[in-house]
């Protein structure tokens, strides 16, 4: 991760994938398969891909989803999973696409997290910024490795996922969560799970209640305020935390400028691309508010 940028998409594949799986994980949140081994195979966690219609022309435009996971298939990548949100008009279109049917993707795309030794990995999510997550804990963890060459990042002794949604139905993919081990502390607006109230609450009660020795790290996925606040929390507790930005994008390679976020540089802060040095950044360097 750099706020000095690297070109990623020279990596990426651009191809007609088949649906393989599609079914409702949570509340208006579907969770997607396709067939796609090229990508499979060197996709990072924290990385994304552009997915679009393929043969349609409305929405033209394609949307970046992150990796929630790959799937294999005789002990070989084969395909990936990414866990949507039916939001407007692409998703919309999406949630209608039966298995069999094909979607045009490319991809990976962006940095991912930096996968930096640590005791205490504490994700902190909101609304659908979950679905970066499970990828990194797995390879954390040591479950699974990805990308092309394989990379050995299993340095994590313990991982917990501090996730907050308006409503209980919202939380999705719970269950995969717990399968690799992660200890899941929910939070609700509304109180029908966990903790009542904010994520970056609950998030100051795991941090308060940890030992002072361990190294602990944050990363965080959701609402810009939600992750400004957690970079916050970080910054109360002299904890390192990188933050997955989701601000709209056009091309996903670098050409449109669409994406472009507020990061620190020596003097003072520039527009860096979100698909390209991005969408991964160090809390410290993004600029929340440009007028302060
Ligand atoms: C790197 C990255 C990874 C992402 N991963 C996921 C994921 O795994 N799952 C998921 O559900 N979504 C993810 N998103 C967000 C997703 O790409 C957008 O919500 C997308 O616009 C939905 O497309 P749509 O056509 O359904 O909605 P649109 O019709 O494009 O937009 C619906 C509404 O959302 C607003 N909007 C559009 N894009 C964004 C955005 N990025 N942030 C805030 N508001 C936006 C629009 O202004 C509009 O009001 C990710 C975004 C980024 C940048
Ligand atoms: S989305 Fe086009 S430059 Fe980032």
């Amino acid at each position: 991760m750099t706020s000095e940028g690297i070109c990623y998409a020279d990596n990426a594949c651009h191809q007609a994938v088949e649906i393989v799986r599609h079914e409702e994980v949570g509340r208006s949140t579907r969770l997607l398969a396709v067939r796609c081994p090229e990508i499979a195979k060197r996709i990072l966690p924290g990385q994304f891909v552009m997915l679009r219609p393929h043969g349609i022309y409305d929405p033209l435009i394609g949307r970046p989803l992150a990796l929630f996971d790959v799937w294999y298939e005789g002990g070989e990548p084969a395909g990936i999973e990414v866990v949507y949100l039916v939001k407007g008009k692409l998703t919309s279109w999406l949630a209608e696409q039966a298995i069999g049917q094909t979607v045009e993707i490319w991809g990976p795309l962006g940095n991912g997290f930096d996968p930096q030794p640590t005791d205490h990995l504490v994700l902190v999510a909101g609304g659908i910024g979950q679905t970066p997550f499970l990828a990194v804990a797995k390879e954390r963890l040591g479950i699974a490795t990805f990308g092309l060459p394989n990379r050995n990042a299993s340095n994590v002794s313990r991982i917990t996922l501090c996730y907050g949604a308006r409503t209980a139905d919202y939380h999705a993919g719970v269950d995969r969560f717990q399968e690799v081990g992660i200890d899941v502390q929910l939070a609700t607006d509304d109180g029908t799970a966990g903790h009542h109230g904010l994520v970056t609450t609950l998030l100051e009660k795991v941090l308060a209640g940890e030992p002072k020795a361990p190294r602990t790290q944050i990363l965080t996925c959701g609402p810009e305020r939600m992750m400004e606040a957690v970079a916050g929390v970080a910054a109360e507790f002299d904890l390192p935390c990188q933050v997955s930005l989701e601000t709209p994008m056009a091309c996903g390679i670098g050409i449109c400028f669409t994406c472009v976020a507020a990061i620190a540089t020596k003097d003072g802060w520039d527009y860096r691309r979100t698909c390209i040095e991005g969408p991964v950044f160090n809390a410290v360097d993004v600029v929340w508010d440009t007028t302060k």
